[in-house]
């Protein structure tokens, strides 16, 4: 069966990336391929991590492309040159507009760092999400992929896990654990779940 060739977006470290690339080497995904990583930010070390896997890169920033409707156009212009099926955000910090998901309507995933719809939505990402769950005291935290529509950390969830939060967490040793016992895991799960259906359905594909 024909592979479904994925790009991940990324905007800084990128453990998922990182996560989703073993997972491609150990055969948890073996129904796409990862043709490209995309980031906003030329400083993403992400953009490392492919290289040493070679993977194709990209850089696109909103600042040199001048408005989120040309940042789009170059990304979607960037995805056709390599036939990509699916996206995978992983830590991509940019919100993507209505006209851009529409047209990749449950092809692209994205992986939150809490349980959905807990501390979520616009302004909850990274370090912050952690940050709003200890504040908030919450006993149990953990991760979320789901799909992407017009409505930041909105669409149809895929897969969640969930992760005990422990006495004197700091949002960093909380990120730390989520990722590790969490996202790590449920992203390449739920990428090897939909990109097994794209090659599956191929162009008659519309959702899981
Ligand atoms: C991850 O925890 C991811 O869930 C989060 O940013 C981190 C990126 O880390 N994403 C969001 O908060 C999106 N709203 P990584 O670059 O090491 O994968």
């Amino acid at each position: 069966m024909k592979k479904t060739k994925i790009a991940v977006f990324c905007s800084g470290g990128g453990t998922n990336l990182q996560a989703l690339i073993d997972a491609q080497k150990s055969g948890v995904i073996t129904d796409g391929q990862i043709c490209l990583v995309l980031a906003n930010a030329p400083s993403a070390y992400a953009l490392t991590r492919a290289q040493a896997a070679n993977i194709p890169t990209a850089t696109v920033t909103k600042k040199q492309m001048g408005s989120q409707q040309a940042f789009e156009a170059e990304i979607e212009r960037i995805l056709q040159e390599y036939g990509i099926e699916l996206i995978v955000l992983a830590g991509f910090m940019s919100i993507l507009s209505e006209s851009f998901t529409s047209k990749y309507k449950n092809r692209i995933l994205n992986v939150h760092p809490s349980l959905i719809p807990s501390f979520c939505g616009k302004g909850f990402y990274g370090l912050h999400v952690h940050e709003a769950a200890l504040a908030y005291g919450v006993k149990v935290t953990g991760a979320t992929v789901h799909f992407v529509n017009e409505i930041p950390d909105g669409g149809q969830i895929i897969l969640q896990r969930a992760v005990e939060v422990q006495e004197g967490d700091t949002p960093e040793t909380l990120q730390r654990r989520v990722m590790e016992q969490a996202e790590w895991k449920i992203l390449p799960e739920a990428c090897q779940k939909v990109a097994r259906e794209i090659a599956i359905q191929g162009e008659k594909y519309e959702r899981i």
